[in-house]
């Protein structure tokens, strides 16, 4: 994606050779900053304070990680701890420790001496994997967005989307914004509305962004306000991320999804989730035994904005003292979700669904 006419990543290595680079996403939208990481603990913390957030951009980084560690130690233990330090450091999306599982198989059976090149080699495909991956999603979800424009007569199709799950929470494209991105690209008339997505405000601060960025018209709105617009018929179409989808079809999301799932049934909105291979987690029976992250109060209890002057400062908006609680992602139950667009096409929310686009599995499951 380009800023000011640069084309972007979210990771790329540095022209060094070997230390990675990242766009600071704590810092948007008020400035675009990119950060150098050296060592693996530096892609710890990146992952664990969402200087780097969203589900295939975390385990590409930790992908990266890996790779950095290898330089300082190559052995088997060194390789251990670091995929274990990096998977401690965010628990609900699946593609973190899907990203570590393939740097595991890839590194574990060479000889030390080799495991540094080999690293930066399978991180850098994974990069690549991903790419095309949310490149195939908006090629496979275009049709959806197409249809309904066929029956607007010019009107803009209306498009609600939560958190973000664009291309700054992926390699590029984006997952729930790659159809997006291509039905805009194709000409297609359309709107987004943009969930600012409490606590954390990943919709004002990042899918706003990066949606101006690139010139598709949006308007942000409160968490809260989404059943509204549907109920008055202003909503054609929600398409969302997700963190991870147990072998059933239900479907982790940000903290949020769930409600917008119930608004929408209700009605009659279709509910899209988009997602690459890498966040199916074929483990996991139904989404009640997906781990949901707790975090800080704090992210509750205050809130990060510009100052009239320009300062960029953090703001309490409750009482002192005042009690918060912030479960990070919640579970749609299969039930609710329309569809699954994915690299290989959509399916239906359900085992059989996703068995259809991923027929390699079906041993695996049965066991
Ligand atoms: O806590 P975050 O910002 O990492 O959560 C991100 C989301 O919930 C996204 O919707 C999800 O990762 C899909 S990313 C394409």
């Amino acid at each position: 994606m380009q800023i000011d006419g640069k084309p972007y990543r979210t990771i790329w290595l540095n022209d060094d050779g070997w230390s990675v680079e990242i766009i600071d996403q704590t810092r948007l939208p008020h400035a675009f900053a990119t950060l150098k990481l050296t060592t693996s603990d530096d892609a710890a913390v990146a992952i664990r304070t969402m200087q780097v957030r969203g589900a295939p951009l975390i385990g590409a980084t930790a992908a990266y990680g890996v790779a950095l560690a290898m330089r300082e130690d190559a052995s088997d233990d060194a390789l251990s701890k670091a995929i274990a330090h990096l998977a401690a450091q965010r628990p609900t999306a699946i593609n973190l420790r899907w990203a570590l599982e393939e740097m595991r198989m890839a590194l574990a059976p060479i000889e030390p001496g080799a495991r540094v090149a080999r690293a930066y080699g399978r991180a850098a495909e994974i990069c690549d994997e991903d790419v095309e991956s949310c490149r195939r999603i908006g090629i496979n979800g275009l049709p959806l967005i197409e249809e309904i424009a066929r029956g607007k007569g010019g009107k803009p199709v209306q498009i609600l989307t939560h958190c973000n799950a664009g291309w700054l929470a992926c390699v590029d494209w984006g997952t729930a914004t790659s159809p997006i991105y291509h039905a805009f690209n194709a000409g297609i008339p359309l709107h987004v509305w943009v969930d600012e997505t409490r606590p954390r405000n990943q919709g004002a601060a990042l899918t706003a962004f990066e949606l101006g960025r690139h010139g598709v018209p949006y308007t942000l709105i409160a968490d809260n306000a989404g059943g509204h617009l549907m109920q008055r018929g202003e909503v054609d179409l929600v398409i969302v991320g997700t963190d991870r989808v147990s072998s059933n079809g239900d479907v982790a999301n940000k903290i949020g999804t769930y409600l917008k799932a119930l608004a929408a049934h209700d009605n009659g909105v279709p509910f899209y989730v988009a997602l690459p291979f890498s966040t199916i987690d074929w483990s996991v029976a139904d989404g009640s035994d997906i781990p949901i992250e707790e975090r800080s109060a704090d992210e509750v209890l205050k809130m990060m904005g510009r100052l009239p002057d320009g300062r960029v400062a953090e703001v309490e908006i409750a009482p002192l003292n005042a009690q918060a609680a912030n479960p990070a992602f919640d579970v749609t139950p299969a039930r609710l979700v329309s569809g699954l667009v994915t690299e290989r096409g959509i399916a239906a929310a359900s085992r059989e669904g996703l068995v259809s686009l991923y027929p390699e599995r079906w041993n695996k499951l049965g066991e």
